[in-house]
Protein backbone atom coordinates (compact mmCIF):
# COMPACT_ATOMS: atom_id res chain seq x y z
CA UNK A 1 0.00 0.00 0.00
CA UNK A 2 1.44 3.36 -0.70
CA UNK A 3 0.94 6.02 0.79
CA UNK A 4 1.26 9.94 0.20
CA UNK A 5 0.71 13.73 2.10
CA UNK A 6 -2.14 16.29 0.51
CA UNK A 7 0.73 19.27 1.24
CA UNK A 8 -1.22 22.05 3.16
CA UNK A 9 -0.62 24.65 0.13
CA UNK A 10 -3.65 26.59 1.42
CA UNK A 11 -4.45 28.25 5.04
CA UNK A 12 -5.70 25.45 7.52
CA UNK A 13 -5.30 22.61 5.54
CA UNK A 14 -9.03 21.14 4.91
CA UNK A 15 -10.65 21.99 8.16
CA UNK A 16 -13.29 24.61 7.68
CA UNK A 17 -13.30 25.52 11.33
CA UNK A 18 -12.59 28.42 14.03
CA UNK A 19 -11.40 25.36 16.39
CA UNK A 20 -8.60 23.74 14.07
CA UNK A 21 -4.95 24.61 14.09
CA UNK A 22 -5.03 28.32 12.43
CA UNK A 23 -1.95 28.66 10.10
CA UNK A 24 -0.54 30.21 6.81
CA UNK A 25 0.73 28.34 4.20
CA UNK A 26 4.42 28.57 3.88
CA UNK A 27 7.53 26.77 1.99
CA UNK A 28 8.62 26.16 5.30
CA UNK A 29 5.87 24.59 6.76
CA UNK A 30 5.49 22.10 3.59
CA UNK A 31 9.55 21.45 3.70
CA UNK A 32 9.06 20.63 6.92
CA UNK A 33 5.85 17.73 6.52
CA UNK A 34 7.36 16.26 3.56
CA UNK A 35 11.06 16.08 5.08
CA UNK A 36 9.51 14.16 7.96
CA UNK A 37 7.38 12.04 5.51
CA UNK A 38 9.96 11.36 3.17
CA UNK A 39 11.95 10.00 6.64
CA UNK A 40 9.22 7.91 7.55
CA UNK A 41 8.85 6.42 4.27
CA UNK A 42 5.67 8.13 2.39
CA UNK A 43 5.91 7.88 -1.19
CA UNK A 44 5.01 10.49 -2.71
CA UNK A 45 4.00 14.49 -1.84
CA UNK A 46 1.24 16.21 -3.66
CA UNK A 47 -0.46 19.70 -3.87
CA UNK A 48 -3.42 20.94 -5.33
CA UNK A 49 -3.82 24.18 -7.07
CA UNK A 50 -6.82 26.58 -5.78
CA UNK A 51 -6.95 29.87 -7.53
CA UNK A 52 -9.22 31.25 -4.80
CA UNK A 53 -11.01 30.52 -1.39
CA UNK A 54 -14.45 30.52 0.12
CA UNK A 55 -14.35 33.09 2.64
CA UNK A 56 -15.71 33.05 5.93
CA UNK A 57 -14.36 34.13 9.20
CA UNK A 58 -11.54 32.10 8.48
CA UNK A 59 -10.45 33.07 5.25
CA UNK A 60 -10.91 29.44 3.98
CA UNK A 61 -8.29 28.60 1.49
CA UNK A 62 -7.77 32.63 0.83
CA UNK A 63 -4.17 32.62 0.91
CA UNK A 64 -2.90 30.11 -1.23
CA UNK A 65 0.99 29.47 -2.85
CA UNK A 66 1.20 28.00 -6.47
CA UNK A 67 1.81 24.56 -6.82
CA UNK A 68 4.66 24.12 -9.17
CA UNK A 69 6.67 26.93 -7.68
CA UNK A 70 6.24 25.29 -4.40
CA UNK A 71 6.71 21.69 -5.29
CA UNK A 72 9.97 22.89 -7.38
CA UNK A 73 11.60 23.75 -3.86
CA UNK A 74 10.39 20.91 -2.30
CA UNK A 75 12.18 19.01 -5.31
CA UNK A 76 15.62 20.54 -4.08
CA UNK A 77 15.07 19.51 -0.35
CA UNK A 78 13.70 15.53 -0.84
CA UNK A 79 15.95 12.87 -1.98
CA UNK A 80 13.98 9.90 -2.54
CA UNK A 81 9.82 11.01 -1.94
CA UNK A 82 7.91 11.47 -5.23
CA UNK A 83 6.07 14.97 -5.97
CA UNK A 84 3.59 15.83 -7.94
CA UNK A 85 2.20 19.42 -8.60
CA UNK A 86 -1.53 19.92 -10.27
CA UNK A 87 -1.94 21.84 -13.60
CA UNK A 88 -5.21 24.39 -14.15
CA UNK A 89 -5.20 23.22 -17.44
CA UNK A 90 -8.09 26.38 -18.21
CA UNK A 91 -4.96 28.46 -17.75
CA UNK A 92 -1.56 27.08 -18.24
CA UNK A 93 -1.21 25.87 -21.86
CA UNK A 94 0.59 22.46 -22.01
CA UNK A 95 3.55 23.42 -24.16
CA UNK A 96 4.17 25.39 -20.84
CA UNK A 97 3.02 22.48 -18.24
CA UNK A 98 4.96 19.83 -20.04
CA UNK A 99 8.31 22.26 -20.07
CA UNK A 100 8.03 22.90 -15.86
CA UNK A 101 7.37 19.33 -15.47
CA UNK A 102 10.49 19.00 -17.28
CA UNK A 103 12.31 21.03 -15.48
CA UNK A 104 11.28 19.83 -12.25
CA UNK A 105 12.03 16.43 -13.42
CA UNK A 106 15.67 17.51 -13.83
CA UNK A 107 15.02 19.31 -10.31
CA UNK A 108 14.28 16.29 -8.52
CA UNK A 109 16.57 13.82 -10.41
CA UNK A 110 13.11 11.93 -12.11
CA UNK A 111 11.03 12.17 -9.11
CA UNK A 112 8.39 14.47 -10.40
CA UNK A 113 4.92 13.74 -11.63
CA UNK A 114 1.65 15.93 -12.78
CA UNK A 115 -2.05 16.09 -11.37
CA UNK A 116 -4.46 17.28 -14.54
CA UNK A 117 -7.67 18.97 -13.09
CA UNK A 118 -10.24 20.79 -15.37
CA UNK A 119 -11.67 23.00 -12.56
CA UNK A 120 -14.55 23.10 -11.10
CA UNK A 121 -15.26 26.14 -9.21
CA UNK A 122 -15.98 29.44 -12.24
CA UNK A 123 -14.87 32.15 -10.01
CA UNK A 124 -11.17 30.79 -9.76
CA UNK A 125 -11.35 31.58 -13.68
CA UNK A 126 -13.66 33.94 -14.30
CA UNK A 127 -12.23 36.67 -12.17
CA UNK A 128 -9.66 36.49 -15.01
CA UNK A 129 -11.41 36.22 -17.18
CA UNK A 130 -10.97 32.87 -17.99
CA UNK A 131 -13.85 30.84 -17.46
CA UNK A 132 -15.17 29.90 -20.57
CA UNK A 133 -19.14 29.55 -19.65
CA UNK A 134 -20.92 26.99 -18.07
CA UNK A 135 -21.22 24.80 -21.33
CA UNK A 136 -17.72 23.66 -20.94
CA UNK A 137 -18.74 21.77 -17.64
CA UNK A 138 -20.36 19.86 -19.99
CA UNK A 139 -16.87 18.91 -22.58
CA UNK A 140 -14.26 19.38 -19.62
CA UNK A 141 -13.11 16.09 -20.08
CA UNK A 142 -12.96 16.54 -23.70
CA UNK A 143 -10.77 19.05 -23.29
CA UNK A 144 -8.20 17.69 -21.06
CA UNK A 145 -7.98 14.67 -23.25
CA UNK A 146 -6.76 16.99 -26.21
CA UNK A 147 -4.72 18.48 -23.23
CA UNK A 148 -2.91 15.30 -21.81
CA UNK A 149 -2.28 14.03 -25.80
CA UNK A 150 0.01 16.77 -26.67
CA UNK A 151 1.30 16.56 -23.04
CA UNK A 152 2.63 12.81 -23.32
CA UNK A 153 3.58 13.85 -27.44
CA UNK A 154 6.16 16.37 -26.33
CA UNK A 155 7.38 14.28 -23.10
CA UNK A 156 7.86 11.24 -25.56
CA UNK A 157 9.16 13.20 -29.05
CA UNK A 158 9.77 16.60 -27.87
CA UNK A 159 7.56 17.80 -30.63
CA UNK A 160 4.06 17.87 -31.26
CA UNK A 161 1.85 18.58 -34.77
CA UNK A 162 -1.43 18.19 -32.43
CA UNK A 163 -4.26 19.71 -34.30
CA UNK A 164 -7.68 19.22 -32.06
CA UNK A 165 -10.71 20.94 -31.67
CA UNK A 166 -9.30 23.08 -28.19
CA UNK A 167 -5.92 23.29 -29.36
CA UNK A 168 -3.95 23.04 -32.93
CA UNK A 169 0.10 22.99 -32.53
CA UNK A 170 2.59 23.84 -35.20
CA UNK A 171 5.58 22.07 -34.49
CA UNK A 172 5.73 22.91 -31.02
CA UNK A 173 8.37 21.58 -29.31
CA UNK A 174 9.65 21.14 -25.96
CA UNK A 175 13.62 19.65 -24.70
CA UNK A 176 14.79 18.57 -22.72
CA UNK A 177 12.58 15.89 -22.26
CA UNK A 178 11.90 14.10 -19.11
CA UNK A 179 14.76 11.67 -17.73
CA UNK A 180 11.82 9.14 -16.17
CA UNK A 181 8.33 8.01 -17.36
CA UNK A 182 6.18 11.43 -16.63
CA UNK A 183 3.18 9.68 -14.68
CA UNK A 184 -0.46 11.53 -14.99
CA UNK A 185 -2.77 11.66 -12.34
CA UNK A 186 -6.63 12.82 -12.43
CA UNK A 187 -9.14 12.76 -10.09
CA UNK A 188 -12.05 12.10 -11.99
CA UNK A 189 -15.25 10.97 -10.36
CA UNK A 190 -18.04 11.31 -12.83
CA UNK A 191 -18.78 8.73 -15.88
CA UNK A 192 -16.49 11.47 -17.96
CA UNK A 193 -14.05 11.92 -15.23
CA UNK A 194 -13.11 8.11 -14.85
CA UNK A 195 -13.29 6.99 -18.51
CA UNK A 196 -10.88 10.22 -18.85
CA UNK A 197 -8.54 8.18 -16.76
CA UNK A 198 -9.12 4.58 -17.83
CA UNK A 199 -7.55 6.38 -21.43
CA UNK A 200 -5.11 8.62 -20.13
CA UNK A 201 -4.32 8.40 -16.77
CA UNK A 202 -1.48 6.46 -14.60
CA UNK A 203 -3.33 6.47 -11.21
CA UNK A 204 -7.04 7.72 -10.34
CA UNK A 205 -7.76 9.79 -7.09
CA UNK A 206 -11.12 9.67 -5.13
CA UNK A 207 -12.38 10.88 -2.06
CA UNK A 208 -12.66 8.97 0.80
CA UNK A 209 -16.57 9.34 1.92
CA UNK A 210 -18.02 9.76 5.94
CA UNK A 211 -16.78 9.13 9.32
CA UNK A 212 -14.95 6.35 10.15
CA UNK A 213 -15.72 4.29 7.11
CA UNK A 214 -12.75 3.57 5.45
CA UNK A 215 -15.01 1.23 2.90
CA UNK A 216 -17.49 3.29 2.12
CA UNK A 217 -15.64 5.07 -1.12
CA UNK A 218 -15.02 1.12 -2.50
CA UNK A 219 -17.63 1.14 -5.70
CA UNK A 220 -16.26 3.63 -7.72
CA UNK A 221 -13.48 0.86 -8.18
CA UNK A 222 -15.39 -1.04 -9.55
CA UNK A 223 -17.17 2.14 -11.90
CA UNK A 224 -13.67 2.89 -12.59
CA UNK A 225 -13.24 -1.27 -13.49
CA UNK A 226 -16.39 -0.91 -16.25
CA UNK A 227 -14.06 1.85 -18.38
CA UNK A 228 -10.32 0.22 -17.74
CA UNK A 229 -11.72 -3.20 -19.20
CA UNK A 230 -13.39 -0.88 -22.24
CA UNK A 231 -9.16 0.72 -22.63
CA UNK A 232 -7.29 -2.38 -21.09
CA UNK A 233 -5.00 -0.58 -19.74
CA UNK A 234 -4.44 -0.81 -16.07
CA UNK A 235 -5.25 2.31 -13.59
CA UNK A 236 -5.41 1.88 -10.01
CA UNK A 237 -7.61 3.90 -7.56
CA UNK A 238 -6.03 5.95 -4.97
CA UNK A 239 -8.03 7.63 -1.72
CA UNK A 240 -8.05 10.70 0.13
CA UNK A 241 -8.40 10.29 4.09
CA UNK A 242 -7.96 12.83 6.67
CA UNK A 243 -6.64 11.48 9.68
CA UNK A 244 -7.15 12.74 13.51
CA UNK A 245 -5.51 10.30 15.98
CA UNK A 246 -4.79 11.02 19.37
CA UNK A 247 -3.58 8.25 22.22
CA UNK A 248 -7.17 7.31 22.71
CA UNK A 249 -10.43 6.86 20.82
CA UNK A 250 -12.11 9.51 23.52
CA UNK A 251 -9.60 12.10 23.03
CA UNK A 252 -9.61 11.88 19.26
CA UNK A 253 -13.23 12.33 18.94
CA UNK A 254 -13.02 15.62 21.36
CA UNK A 255 -10.81 16.63 18.68
CA UNK A 256 -13.27 16.12 15.69
CA UNK A 257 -16.29 16.96 17.98
CA UNK A 258 -14.09 20.92 18.42
CA UNK A 259 -13.50 21.14 14.96
CA UNK A 260 -17.37 20.53 14.36
CA UNK A 261 -18.35 23.18 16.73
CA UNK A 262 -16.45 26.14 15.55
CA UNK A 263 -17.25 24.95 11.92
CA UNK A 264 -17.18 28.14 9.46
CA UNK A 265 -20.44 28.28 8.03
CA UNK A 266 -19.92 31.25 5.88
CA UNK A 267 -17.13 29.18 4.03
CA UNK A 268 -18.86 26.10 3.90
CA UNK A 269 -22.24 27.40 2.09
CA UNK A 270 -19.27 29.27 -0.03
CA UNK A 271 -18.40 25.16 -0.94
CA UNK A 272 -22.10 23.93 -1.02
CA UNK A 273 -22.87 26.67 -3.65
CA UNK A 274 -20.31 26.13 -5.56
CA UNK A 275 -20.16 22.25 -5.63
CA UNK A 276 -23.17 22.38 -6.92
CA UNK A 277 -22.87 24.50 -10.43
CA UNK A 278 -22.17 21.38 -12.26
CA UNK A 279 -25.21 19.82 -13.20
CA UNK A 280 -23.65 17.62 -16.04
CA UNK A 281 -21.69 15.46 -14.80
CA UNK A 282 -24.13 13.54 -12.45
CA UNK A 283 -24.56 13.43 -8.82
CA UNK A 284 -22.51 10.76 -7.52
CA UNK A 285 -19.48 12.73 -8.19
CA UNK A 286 -16.77 14.34 -5.43
CA UNK A 287 -17.50 17.62 -6.13
CA UNK A 288 -21.41 16.97 -5.15
CA UNK A 289 -20.28 14.95 -2.35
CA UNK A 290 -18.25 18.27 -0.88
CA UNK A 291 -21.65 20.01 -1.87
CA UNK A 292 -23.40 17.40 0.69
CA UNK A 293 -23.86 18.40 4.17
CA UNK A 294 -23.14 14.82 6.22
CA UNK A 295 -19.31 16.00 7.47
CA UNK A 296 -18.56 19.48 5.94
CA UNK A 297 -16.04 20.69 8.30
CA UNK A 298 -13.40 18.63 6.71
CA UNK A 299 -14.85 19.04 3.23
CA UNK A 300 -17.08 16.10 3.08
CA UNK A 301 -14.05 14.40 2.84
CA UNK A 302 -13.59 10.68 4.37
CA UNK A 303 -12.32 11.13 8.02
CA UNK A 304 -10.86 8.85 10.14
CA UNK A 305 -10.62 9.80 14.06
CA UNK A 306 -10.04 7.51 16.76
CA UNK A 307 -7.04 5.98 18.72
CA UNK A 308 -3.27 5.09 16.52
CA UNK A 309 -4.28 1.92 16.54
CA UNK A 310 -8.03 2.08 15.20
CA UNK A 311 -6.34 4.51 12.64
CA UNK A 312 -4.30 1.86 11.61
CA UNK A 313 -6.66 -1.33 11.66
CA UNK A 314 -9.18 1.38 9.50
CA UNK A 315 -5.69 1.83 7.15
CA UNK A 316 -5.28 -1.98 6.66
CA UNK A 317 -9.02 -1.98 5.61
CA UNK A 318 -8.68 0.51 3.33
CA UNK A 319 -5.58 -1.60 1.86
CA UNK A 320 -7.75 -5.06 1.34
CA UNK A 321 -10.02 -3.03 -1.18
CA UNK A 322 -9.20 -4.25 -4.42
CA UNK A 323 -8.57 -1.54 -7.15
CA UNK A 324 -6.61 0.60 -4.66
CA UNK A 325 -3.45 1.12 -4.36
CA UNK A 326 -2.64 3.92 -1.87
CA UNK A 327 -3.98 6.42 0.77
CA UNK A 328 -3.28 10.25 0.49
CA UNK A 329 -3.38 11.63 3.79
CA UNK A 330 -3.98 15.16 4.92
CA UNK A 331 -4.02 15.84 9.08
CA UNK A 332 -6.02 18.45 11.28
CA UNK A 333 -2.37 19.17 11.96
CA UNK A 334 0.02 18.34 9.56
CA UNK A 335 3.59 18.45 11.65
CA UNK A 336 2.60 16.24 14.57
CA UNK A 337 0.09 14.20 12.30
CA UNK A 338 3.18 13.19 10.04
CA UNK A 339 5.23 12.12 13.30
CA UNK A 340 2.14 10.12 14.63
CA UNK A 341 1.65 8.53 11.86
CA UNK A 342 5.24 7.60 11.31
CA UNK A 343 5.87 7.06 15.08
CA UNK A 344 2.31 5.81 16.34
CA UNK A 345 0.36 4.65 13.30
CA UNK A 346 2.70 2.94 10.79
CA UNK A 347 4.20 0.71 12.81
CA UNK A 348 1.07 -0.82 13.46
CA UNK A 349 -0.12 -1.40 9.84
CA UNK A 350 0.05 -4.86 8.32
CA UNK A 351 -0.08 -2.94 4.84
CA UNK A 352 3.33 -0.64 5.68
CA UNK A 353 5.82 -3.52 7.70
CA UNK A 354 7.89 -3.31 4.40
CA UNK A 355 8.09 0.14 4.85
CA UNK A 356 8.32 0.40 8.38
CA UNK A 357 11.45 -2.60 8.40
CA UNK A 358 13.40 0.58 6.36
CA UNK A 359 13.67 2.81 9.40
CA UNK A 360 13.50 2.35 12.95
CA UNK A 361 10.34 4.95 14.59
CA UNK A 362 11.92 6.52 17.56
CA UNK A 363 9.78 5.14 19.75
CA UNK A 364 10.70 1.31 19.28
CA UNK A 365 14.07 2.20 19.84
CA UNK A 366 13.38 4.16 22.92
CA UNK A 367 11.16 1.24 24.04
CA UNK A 368 13.97 -1.11 23.37
CA UNK A 369 16.82 0.93 24.57
C1 LIG B 1 -6.89 14.26 -4.43
C2 LIG B 1 -7.66 15.27 -5.21
C3 LIG B 1 -7.02 16.41 -5.68
C4 LIG B 1 -7.72 17.38 -6.38
N1 LIG B 1 -7.07 18.52 -6.76
C5 LIG B 1 -7.75 19.51 -7.35
C6 LIG B 1 -7.11 20.74 -7.65
O1 LIG B 1 -5.93 20.94 -7.36
N2 LIG B 1 -7.84 21.71 -8.24
C7 LIG B 1 -9.15 21.53 -8.62
O2 LIG B 1 -9.76 22.44 -9.17
N3 LIG B 1 -9.77 20.35 -8.37
C8 LIG B 1 -9.11 19.36 -7.73
N4 LIG B 1 -9.76 18.18 -7.45
C9 LIG B 1 -11.09 17.93 -8.01
C10 LIG B 1 -10.97 16.96 -9.22
O3 LIG B 1 -10.10 17.46 -10.20
C11 LIG B 1 -12.31 16.62 -9.88
O4 LIG B 1 -12.83 17.71 -10.58
C12 LIG B 1 -13.31 16.15 -8.86
O5 LIG B 1 -12.77 15.04 -8.20
C13 LIG B 1 -14.67 15.80 -9.42
O6 LIG B 1 -14.62 14.77 -10.35
P1 LIG B 1 -15.22 15.01 -11.79
O7 LIG B 1 -14.34 16.08 -12.41
O8 LIG B 1 -15.13 13.71 -12.51
O9 LIG B 1 -16.63 15.49 -11.61
C14 LIG B 1 -9.09 17.20 -6.70
C15 LIG B 1 -9.73 16.05 -6.23
C16 LIG B 1 -9.04 15.09 -5.49
C17 LIG B 1 -9.76 13.87 -5.00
Amino acid sequence: MKIGVFCPIGNNGWLLSENAPQYMPTFELNKQIVQRAEHYGFDFALSMIKLRGFGGKTEFWDHNLETFTLMAGLAAVTSKIKIYATAATLVMPPAIVARMASTIDSISNGRFGLNVVTGWQAPEYSQMGMWPGDEYFGKRYEYLSEYVQILRELWATGQSDFKGEHFQMEDCRVSPQPQSEMKIICAGQSDAGLEFSAQHADYNFVFGKGLNTPTAYAAINNRLKHFTEQTGRDVQTYVLFMVIAAETDAEAMAKWQSYNEGADIEAINWLMNQGGKDTTSGTDTNIHQMASSVSPVNINMGTLVGSYAKVAAMLDEIAEIQGTEGILLTFDDFVQGVEDFGERIQPLMKSRQDVVAEYQPTQTLEKSA
